[in-house]
């Protein structure tokens, strides 16, 4: 079974409220109306109602449930709530009017007040304006600094990763981590590796030097974060500074790290920085021909995903299904 099937089953196992408020979005739609029928979770669009429906003629969104923030019984209460949860932003009752009515701020308050357990959002918006409320209001899990994105890949190539398939991070939300943040994006993306894709996380912490054969600070960044990582997870095996050949092959691990449990057989790929991240998985897509599922947002309190605005109707399903499973993992 491939791994997007695996984790649609999950899914399907104890389903969970999704809300999608780019409920007028035409993909949207349609990726609403199969993660209903294939029973991925129990969708809300937000929106009006009118709008909605006579965009898809052809498609039957009876079975959803459709909310238009503004004329929303819950509107009112969302929009006092918010206040309470800016107050200390300074947030004012007029400021907290307007932005609950922005269905993305309506669908956060969902997922903080238990209306909804996560969200998905992006195709028209930006990663910005689909985390920005996510942060504000239901900010970190317990213990984890820093809300971050990974990447699930499947090469090509069976004897890298797990059978083809590496977490990378973080490639879509922190620009420069500093050396504490860098190691929560390490044990955060262990553990989304854990509970969506079952792994046995062996997590590198990549640089161009391994284990001091380069000298300099974006190197001591590096090895600082794996110490902390390290004291975060006893548990989980991590290691760095490595550079990519020697997390990823077993002969280049030998000359370089012999002693390392993570050199060689590394499946978690853990980036300096974005732009290493961001430009690594997108090489690796294009180039290696690899399957990238992601960006998946890891570290809130409860799930909320971004797309691209460039998905398919398919992407948005699947990440339906992922959202639904880490909920179920909280
Ligand atoms: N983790 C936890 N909290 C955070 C984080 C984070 N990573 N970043 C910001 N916050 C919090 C802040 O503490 C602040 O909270 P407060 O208002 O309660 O004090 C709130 O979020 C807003 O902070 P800002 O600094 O104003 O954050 P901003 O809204 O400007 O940006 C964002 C956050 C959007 C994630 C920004 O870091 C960003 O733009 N990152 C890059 C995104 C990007 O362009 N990615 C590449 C494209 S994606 C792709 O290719 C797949």
């Amino acid at each position: 079974m491939g791994l997007i099937e695996s984790i649609k089953n999950k899914a399907r196992c104890s389903k969970k409220i999704i809300v999608l408020p780019e409920g007028t979005e035409e993909r949207t739609l349609k990726a609403a109306v199969i993660a209903d029928k294939e029973g991925l979770a129990d969708v809300v669009l937000l929106g009006n109602e009118d709008e909605i429906k006579s965009k898809v003629k052809d498609v039957d969104t009876s079975e959803i449930t459709i909310i238009n923030p503004e004329r929303s019984e819950k509107y009112d209460d969302y929009v006092e709530q918010l206040v309470t949860i800016r107050k200390h932003k300074g947030l004012t009752l007029e400021e907290s009017k307007n932005l609950v009515k922005d269905p993305l701020y309506y669908g956060t308050m969902m997922v903080k007040m238990g209306d909804a357990h996560g969200l998905v959002a992006g195709a028209i918006n930006t990663t910005g304006d689909v985390l920005r409320p996510a942060l504000q209001i239901i900010k970190t899990a317990p213990g984890i600094p820093v809300v971050s994105s990974c990447f699930i890949m499947e090469v090509l190539y069976k004897e890298y990763g797990h059978d083809g398939i590496l977490l990378f991070a973080d490639c879509a939300v922190n620009p420069n981590p500093d050396s504490k943040q860098l190691a929560a994006i390490a044990v955060t993306t262990a553990k989304t590796g854990e509970d969506l894709v079952g792994l046995d996380p062996k997590v590198a912490m990549l640089s161009f030097s391994t284990k001091g054969s380069a000298r300099h600070e974006l190197v001591d960044k590096v090895v600082e974060a794996t110490k902390y990582a390290k004291e975060m997870a006893p548990d989980t095996d991590i290691d760095g500074e490595l550079q990519a050949d020697a997390a990823l092959v077993e002969s280049v691990a030998k000359l370089k790290s012999p002693d390392s449990k993570v050199a060689g057989k590394a499946n978690i790929l853990i980036f300096p920085d974005l732009q290493s991240g961001n430009i690594g998985y997108k090489l690796v897509q294009r180039l290696g021909n690899a399957v990238a599922i992601g960006p998946i947002c890891q570290g809130l309190a409860k799930p909320v995903n971004d797309l691209s605005r460039g998905c398919s109707v398919d992407d948005i399903v699947n990440v339906i299904a992922i959202t639904a499973v880490q909920a179920q993992n909280l």
